[in-house]
């Protein structure tokens, strides 16, 4: 597992979008893994820079989501469906064709998961990008007993809940549960890379990089996969600079 150190957001977006578009330029028929979450949108606004300045070209490219809510519809603006379009899809040369997301609408979970599976069966991330919850979630695998293999539907916790109540109008709107990449889905990429900002994350962030790879810490689970970059900013940084600041690198 590589940490890279970024001095703040525009630091480590920009940081990570060079990563992300190296995959993208490299394969132009690569298969990106996605993610949400307010984390990514700096990322995502560099490739969208990347397309305008004509550098990146997404014509061939697929792109497989890691998650969805469910009982929202893709025209509600709290989809991750919506989310997508309006940070990324909607402003590169992409085909909607190619691009993929569990369908949160679709109430028949066992039928809907192993839609999921088959496509992530057929086309498995050359990268996947990831963010993570304040409790170590990465896509929705919450913390529990066992990892999670498959994709699956989770029961969102109440921290998970509440963190994302500020994208709702009201905290009740949040839906309560999420269909979701599950471990094996996301360990299957050939290179993760995960973005954390803020001083909310720092905790977390220094639990994932020394603390025992559980499945209470999701994302600890990555200190498993031969080829994971985490870019994260000096605040999510912090716990881990008193720590352990060895394991952090400037490139
Ligand atoms: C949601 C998403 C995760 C994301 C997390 C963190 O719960 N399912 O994929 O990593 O939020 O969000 P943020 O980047 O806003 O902190």
């Amino acid at each position: 597992m590589k940490i890279i150190y970024a001095k703040d957001y525009d630091d480590m977006s920009k940081k990570a979008a060079a990563l992300l578009a190296a995959v993208v330029t490299a394969k132009p028929d690569c298969v990106l893994g996605l993610a949400t979450g307010s984390t990514p949108v700096g990322l995502y606004r560099e490739l969208i820079r990347g397309y305008e300045e004509g550098r990146l070209d997404f014509s061939r490219v697929r792109t497989v989501n890691l998650d969805e809510y469910c009982g929202l519809t893709a025209d509600s603006d709290q989809s991750y469906v919506y989310f997508m379009r309006e940070n990324l899809f909607d402003h590169i040369n992409i085909d909607p064709a190619n691009t993929h997301i569990p369908n949160g609408a679709n109430p028949d979970a066992a039928a809907e998961c192993a839609r999921y599976d088959a496509l992530l069966d057929a086309m498995p991330a050359d990268i996947q990008l990831l963010g993570i919850g304040n409790n170590g979630h990465i896509g929705f695998n919450e913390p529990a007993d066992s990892f999670a293999v498959g994709t699956h539907q989770v029961m969102l916790t109440k921290s998970t809940i509440d963190a994302n109540a500020r994208f709702f109008a009201k905290p009740e709107d949040v839906p309560r549960s999420a269909y979701t990449m599950g471990i094996a889905g996301i360990m299957r990429a050939k290179k993760i890379l995960l973005v954390a900002n803020g001083v909310n994350k720092a905790e977390i962030i220094e639990k994932v990089a020394t603390g025992p790879v559980c499945p209470q810490v999701p994302a600890s689970v990555l200190r498993l996969h031969p080829d994971v970059t985490i870019v994260a900013d000096s605040s999510a940084l912090g716990c881990l600079q008193k720590s352990c600041p060895a394991l952090i690198s400037e490139e």
